[in-house]
């Protein structure tokens, strides 16, 4: 049975993940600093199997940012991202009830984007703002 719930068993369910999706999992105490001070997260599971993660940081009320949202690749294309998203999203509506005008950022992996705007994010440059910015030198 598929299961959503708020937060992440472990830090190997975690890590799993992202060796899953491809990207390289971090050192364990990275990991585990980086979950713990986390904002809001949800996983989702199949029966006790991790299959799902999505994660929001940030100052929990003007700024907000949305990461690490991984499907393992056997479970992809079956709503199970949308979920995800729509979760996170019904945690960012509570922050708005308190901040109305807290901004709510994700940096879109490339081939991303448009899943990302079936929840209503655009490009900043559409809404006329600068460029998001990365300081360089970071590995992709
Ligand atoms: C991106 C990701 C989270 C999407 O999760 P998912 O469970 O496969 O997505 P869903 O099944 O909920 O997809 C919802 C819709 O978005 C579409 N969609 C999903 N990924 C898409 C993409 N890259 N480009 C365009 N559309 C996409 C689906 O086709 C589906 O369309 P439909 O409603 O018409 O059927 C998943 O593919 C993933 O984990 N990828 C690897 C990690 C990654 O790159 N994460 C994003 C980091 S920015």
């Amino acid at each position: 049975m598929i299961l959503i719930k708020e937060n992440v068993n472990s830090i190997e369910e975690f890590n799993y993940l992202y060796d899953a999706v491809g990207w390289e999992s971090y050192d364990e105490k990275v990991s585990e600093k980086a979950l713990a001070n986390t904002m809001y997260s949800v996983s989702v599971y199949d029966d006790d199997k991790i299959i799902g993660y999505g994660r929001i940081i940030g100052d929990g009320i003007c700024f907000l940012y949305i990461h690490d949202v991984m499907v393992i690749p056997k479970y992809q294309n079956k709503k199970i991202g949308s979920q995800i998203m729509n979760k996170l999203l019904e945690k960012v509506n509570q922050i708005k009830i308190e901040n109305p005008y807290v901004r709510v950022y994700l940096g879109a992996s490339k081939g991303k984007e448009k899943f990302y705007e079936r929840f209503g994010f655009i490009k900043r440059e559409d809404a006329n703002l600068g460029s998001g910015m990365i300081l360089d030198g970071f590995d992709d």
